[in-house]
This record gives C-alpha cells, sequence and structure tokens, in this order.
C-alpha cells in the first residue's frame, strides 16, 4: 500500500496562525479508480490567501473544512494513470493539497507548458497565479500609460515584482513599497523600478510627497491599513486602484476599516475595483504567452523563495505575513 503524506486543516486559525492549526499526517492511498491519476507534486505555492482559505468568512471560495486536506496551488508530474490522454510524466497544475502525493481526476488542474529557458520554479511561481494577477490586475483595471505614476505596495513579491516590472514596460513611473533596505535596493538595481519606500524605516506619506509630487495615478493595492490611506490619499483624479490584496489585515481577530478615504475616491472619481485573478481565468493562455514572452526576452525577471520540503509548510506560509518571504513563496514537493 502507498502512503502519501499530508498537511489537514485541524483547527481555524485565531489571528496568527499557530502551531496545532495544520496537523502533517502520513496515510495510506488507496488504489486509482478508473479516470484517475496520480501526481508527484513537485512544488507547492504558499499564498497570502492561504490563510483567508482557513477561516470560516465571507470569501470567493469556500473555506476549507475542518480535517480536510489543506487547500493550495500545486505542480507536479503524473506517476500513475488510469485516465485517457494522461500519461506517466506529464506535467499538471492548479489547485489541489498541500502533499506529496495527489489523486486527482483532472479537476482544477491544467497542463503546464515547460518552455526551454524557463526553470520549473519560475513558471509555476510566475505563469501559474502571481503573473496573471499581475498582469490583468494592472493592465486591464490599472490601465496604465506612459508617463503616469504607478505605486504598488508588497513590491518586492510574487505579485508586486511582476507588477513593477509591467508598469515600466508600460513606460510608467513606478514606485514599490516594501519592507527593508535589502527588499527595496533588489526592486530598484534588479528590477529598474525608479524608486521604493522602506515602510519599516521610512514615512511612506513623506516619501510619496518627495518622490510623487505629481500625485500618484495607479495604486495597485496589496497590503490595506496605513500604507492604502497613505496612498490613496496622494492620488489624482481619475486614478485607478486595482484593489488586489489587504494582507496586512488577513490575521487581524477584528479587522476595522479605515473610514474616510471613501469621501476622497468619489470626489476624485478614482476606480477602485477589487478582483479575483480567476475572474481572468479564460484569457490564461495571453497571460501566459505575454509574462514567457517578456521572461524570454529578458524583461522580466522573477524571483522565488524555494523552501525544501512539504514538512516545512506549515512553518514558511507563516513569513508571508510578517515579510520572511524574499520572491514567490514555494515549498520544494519533490527535486524537479
Ligand atoms: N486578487 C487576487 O487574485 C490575488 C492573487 C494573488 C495575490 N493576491 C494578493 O496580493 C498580495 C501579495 O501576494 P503575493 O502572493 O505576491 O505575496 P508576497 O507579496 O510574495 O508576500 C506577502 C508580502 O506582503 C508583505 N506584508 C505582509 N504583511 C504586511 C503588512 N502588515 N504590511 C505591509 N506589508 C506586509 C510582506 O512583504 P514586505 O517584506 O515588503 O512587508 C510579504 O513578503 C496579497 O495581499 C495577496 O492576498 C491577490
Amino acid at each position: 500500500m502507498t502512503t502519501r503524506n499530508i498537511w489537514r486543516l485541524a483547527k481555524r486559525p485565531v489571528g496568527d496562525i499557530a502551531d496545532g492549526d495544520l496537523e502533517f499526517l502520513s496515510e495510506p492511498l488507496p488504489p486509482l479508480a478508473e479516470g484517475q491519476f496520480l501526481l508527484r507534486l513537485t512544488y507547492l505555492s504558499l499564498d497570502p490567501t492561504n490563510r483567508i482559505w482557513m477561516s470560516d468568512m465571507e470569501q470567493y471560495m469556500p473555506p476549507v473544512e475542518i480535517g480536510a486536506g489543506m487547500r493550495g496551488g500545486v505542480c507536479g508530474r503524473v506517476v500513475e494513470s488510469r485516465k485517457d490522454g494522461v500519461a506517466v510524466g506529464d506535467l499538471f497544475a492548479g489547485l489541489g493539497e498541500w502533499t506529496d502525493l495527489m489523486v486527482s481526476d483532472g479537476t482544477g488542474l491544467s497542463r503546464l507548458p515547460e518552455i526551454p529557458g524557463i526553470p520549473l520554479a519560475a513558471a509555476f511561481g510566475t505563469l501559474g497565479l502571481v503573473g496573471p494577477t499581475a498582469y490583468f490586475g494592472l493592465l486591464d483595471i490599472g490601465q496604465p500609460k506612459p508617463g503616469e505614476t504607478l505605486v504598488v505596495s508588497a513590491a518586492a513579491g510574487g505579485v508586486g515584482q511582476i507588477v513593477g516590472q509591467i508598469g515600466k514596460i508600460k513606460g510608467c513611473k513606478v514606485i514599490g513599497i516594501a519592507g527593508g533596505p535589502a527588499k527595496c535596493a533588489w526592486v530598484v538595481d534588479e528590477l529598474g523600478f525608479d524608486a521604493c519606500i522602506d515602510y519599516k524605516s521610512q514615512d511612506v506619506g513623506a516619501e510619496l510627497d518627495r518622490l510623487a509630487p505629481e500625485g500618484i495615478d495607479i495604486n495597485f493595492e496589496q497590503v490595506g491599513g496605513d500604507i492604502m490611506v497613505a496612498v490613496l490619499k496622494r492620488m489624482r483624479w481619475f486614478g485607478r486602484m486595482p484593489l488586489c490584496g489587504l494582507i496586512s489585515g488577513y490575521n487581524a481577530v477584528d479587522a476595522a476599516e479605515p473610514p474616510g478615504f471613501w469621501t476622497q475616491m468619489l470626489m476624485r472619481r478614482l476606480t477602485v475595483r477589487g478582483f479575483i485573478v480567476t475572474d481572468f481565468a479564460p484569457r490564461f493562455a495571453e497571460s501566459g504567452m505575454a509574462l514567457a514572452g517578456w521572461m524570454l526576452e529578458g524583461k522580466l525577471k522573477t524571483r522565488q523563495d524555494i523552501r525544501p520540503g512539504l514538512e516545512n509548510a506549515a512553518t514558511a506560509v507563516k513569513d508571508l505575513y510578517s515579510g520572511g518571504n524574499f520572491g514567490k513563496l514555494l515549498v520544494e514537493v519533490t527535486p524537479p
């Protein structure tokens, strides 16, 4: 009998994810049924939304049930198949579980193309979820125009690093906001952002006044809280705000929305649009082609933060909420 390792949700976190909220188990795997295949996972994507899925709150898909395998973005190769058209060695990516061996009938998965010149971690990490999030959030909702000023928070993270680089490709002045000098230096020196504000040591509002006296046209919002308020106060008329995430509140027990800035949204005619990347799923081929093209041309660099060992997933995920990750956070379940 084959056994697998899996993280299951043992209880819903209150505040930060705590030891014991997720449980690491070794379990026997039943034989495959007709129409199923078995994936050996290569990478597990750790994403801020993992914390949302662990909560029984209003969200864009059902929360993970207590006792269920923890949901996550996965990629892996087929090691056994009883499904027509699926062969051993085929590579799939999509939504799955925090496990090393995953039984699937294909639901929620699609084939991950292997692109010469793009390592699997970058193809999965960038083209899988964070790339389309950056691409559609910025291009469809942000509508960047040459010469405009774009601010992106969580700038050195999975989504933020791509948003800023697409902003530069589109001719914007790009100001990142990130935690710490190493992250700020990287987005400016390596990725070509025009500037980056270290919100942990600098006054975000004063730095925005200095760096963008003309005001801000696009706020690609990923953080919320005081950082969002500082940016919103400096938005220009007819500015746009792709509302991608509000990570500063994900672990809050009692999340409070700061009042006041809604008036500015009205008076300054801002377009604020929340979105979930899956809204754009029918167009993922478009983002995949564009992002891969920019990567192969050397216009888009990506950084992954890869942690070895499925057993470390529950510890690693906590880094997303403290800034302990530097780049798109992945767990290497099996060497590629
Ligand atoms: N709408 C969608 O479909 C969609 C899809 C993917 C991601 N998202 C959202 O996009 C955002 C970024 O996701 P990601 O996957 O790219 O993660 P990420 O940026 O790689 O990691 C999260 C980063 O957020 C920053 N952060 C955490 N707590 C913070 C706080 N209290 N204040 C300021 N910054 C904080 C940290 O960077 P620093 O070190 O710079 O603080 C951390 O590294 C999240 O809000 C996520 O929920 C949305």
